[in-house]
């Protein structure tokens, strides 16, 4: 009897267990992000449009966009840095071996010069952590809905 019960118990384990794993979030037009404290932060690609105001003046973001100061960044989530074609980048970022995940962006956005010294984005940065997440969630989804 007591053997019956444990066997049991054993498959309402599993049960859950596989429940946990199906009920794992999707990839979506949010991205987390893990700040220095180890805080993680949701990004909000609505909200982080608005902080894109600050980028607009050197990069256009839609898809075959015009390089203007900067290069157009549709689609840079993930990918290698420097690759946008007819873009004269800097020796210093051409050179940099960089995939702009979340976590490079994210400190790529908050001090340029600091990520990749020489580079000629000429931007101090956006201090706020919460609103370097919902750039990121923006940049990311520029490359899925735009
Ligand atoms: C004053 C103009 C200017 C502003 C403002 C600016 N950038 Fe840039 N950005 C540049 C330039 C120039 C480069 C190329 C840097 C290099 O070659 O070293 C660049 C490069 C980048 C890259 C790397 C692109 C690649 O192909 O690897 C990213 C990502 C980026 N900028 C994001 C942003 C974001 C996000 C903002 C707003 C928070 C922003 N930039 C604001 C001028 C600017």
């Amino acid at each position: 009897m007591m053997i019956r019960q444990f066997f049991l118990l054993l498959v309402v384990v599993f049960f859950l267990v596989a429940c946990a794993q199906e009920s794992q979030p999707q990839i979506s037009a949010e991205v987390t992000e893990q700040t220095a404290d180890g805080a993680i932060i949701a990004g909000d690609a609505v909200a982080g449009q608005r902080i894109y105001i600050f980028c607009q003046s050197c990069h256009s973001i839609n898809e075959g966009g015009a390089n203007k100061i900067g290069p157009n960044l549709h689609g840079i989530f993930n990918q290698k840095a420097a690759r946008v074609e007819g873009f004269m980048y800097s020796a210093a970022l051409s050179s940099a071996d960089i995939t702009w995940t979340a976590d490079m962006l994210d400190q790529w956005v908050a001090r340029p010069a600091a990520l990749v010294p020489g580079t000629t984005m000429v931007f101090a940065g956006v201090n706020d952590p919460q609103q370097r997440a919902d750039l990121i969630a923006y940049l990311q989804a520029s490359g899925v809905e735009n």
